[in-house]
């Protein structure tokens, strides 16, 4: 069996070779990754509780006898907004080009990257849950992409993948979650990780990062964090916040978020430029509206959707002066560029 090319030993930065049902690190083969199912698992180890693994488990097998739509219809809950096209409008943002090859963090079941794959000529994906980048690697052959390879990894803030490989990184409502399995401090995880997105960009590729804002209306009006997980959440200054999860004993909050500027700092920090920024409302989650986020843009969006106004939290968004809703937009939206 041979490796997807732009695959590298994340520990030696050299080629793996697939050996014996493991990937094999070519210059210390003492290094050696477990492949399941043609999946290398860079992970290394077990993240997900018992009962979510043996249902992963559970949807793979159903996956192979019906389809991977119908097994998460069978197993996934209430999944129906996995297809929901709204949700992956952003795909459309770097007008990926039939040369292209592309990265996806986080790619979960499958459900956008065999979108992607139809636009570009190779996806690389990557999920720190083994069992959803087997389903998403089945779910595009089951839909006819050859071009699609997930691996499970990037627990630890590395991605391993040679350097300047792809022309696209999507990392879409991924950031806010990813640090919440290593040990090192939040901020330093997400700059790591772009640091990295920067590392595999070819010059001039292209990074589409969502997420969502730290400082976002709907939070500053009392809403439910559900990062946090109590109201006001993220909004509240780190060390009011830092106060309520001690009282709580709660040991480590699931997700982190950053404010606007917050946001844009991390991105240049990690050398990553030419940042334009997109309005999405209701949220980037669900793009309904989404216009570059500038006077015009939302002028635009004003004019072309008449009944924008028509939900409480938008329109009282829309009120307000436009330095303010940079600051508290719902989430972030992103296009920027490896130098
Ligand atoms: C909220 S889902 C978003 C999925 C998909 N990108 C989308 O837009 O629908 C977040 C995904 O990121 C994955 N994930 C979390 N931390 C990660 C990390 N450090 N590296 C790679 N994937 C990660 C999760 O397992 C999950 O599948």
């Amino acid at each position: 069996m041979t490796l997807s090319q732009y695959i590298q030993c994340p520990q030696t930065h050299s080629p793996l070779v697939a050996v014996d049902g493991y990937a094999v690190c070519k210059e210390n083969p003492s290094i050696k990754y477990e492949m399941t199912e043609g999946v290398i698992d860079f992970a290394s180890s077990s993240y997900e509780s018992m009962e979510i693994e043996r249902e992963l488990e559970a949807m793979i097998s159903t996956a192979r006898s019906v389809g991977c739509v119908e097994a998460i219809k069978t197993h996934g809950g209430d999944k129906a907004y996995l297809f929901d096209e709204i949700r992956r409008r952003y795909i459309e943002l770097p007008e990926l080009r039939p040369t292209d090859i592309v990265l996806e963090i986080g790619s979960s079941l499958g459900q956008h990257t065999r979108h992607i794959a139809k636009s570009c000529a190779h996806v690389e994906g990557l999920d720190v849950v083994k069992g959803q980048a087997i389903f998403a690697n089945l779910f595009c052959q089951q839909d006819g992409h050859q071009n699609v390879n997930v691996s499970a990894g990037g627990v630890d803030g590395v991605l391993p993948f040679k350097d300047a490989s792809f022309d696209v990184v999507f990392f879409n409502y991924v950031l806010e979650w990813c640090a919440g399995r290593s040990e090192i401090h939040p901020r330093q995880f997400h700059l790591k990780l772009l640091k990295e997105c920067q590392r595999v960009l070819k010059p001039g590729g292209k990074l589409v990062l969502t997420t969502k804002n730290r400082h976002n209306l709907r939070l500053f009006a009392g809403a439910y964090d559900e990062h946090l997980e109590f109201r006001f959440g993220s909004a509240l200054p780190r060390w009011a916040a830092n106060q309520i999860l001690k009282i709580r004993a709660t040991k480590k909050p699931p997700g982190y978020l950053h404010s606007q500027s917050e946001m844009e700092r991390l991105l240049h920090d990690a050398g990553l430029v030419k940042l334009r920024s997109f309005l999405a409302l209701p949220d980037a989650r669900y793009p309904q509206f989404m216009e570059t986020f500038d006077r015009n843009g939302i002028a635009k969006m004003k004019a072309n959707y008449s009944d924008i106004e028509k939900r409480k939290m938008i329109a009282a968004f829309l009120t307000l002066p436009f330095f303010l809703q940079k600051k508290v937009a719902p989430s972030h939206v992103y296009l920027c560029e490896r130098d």
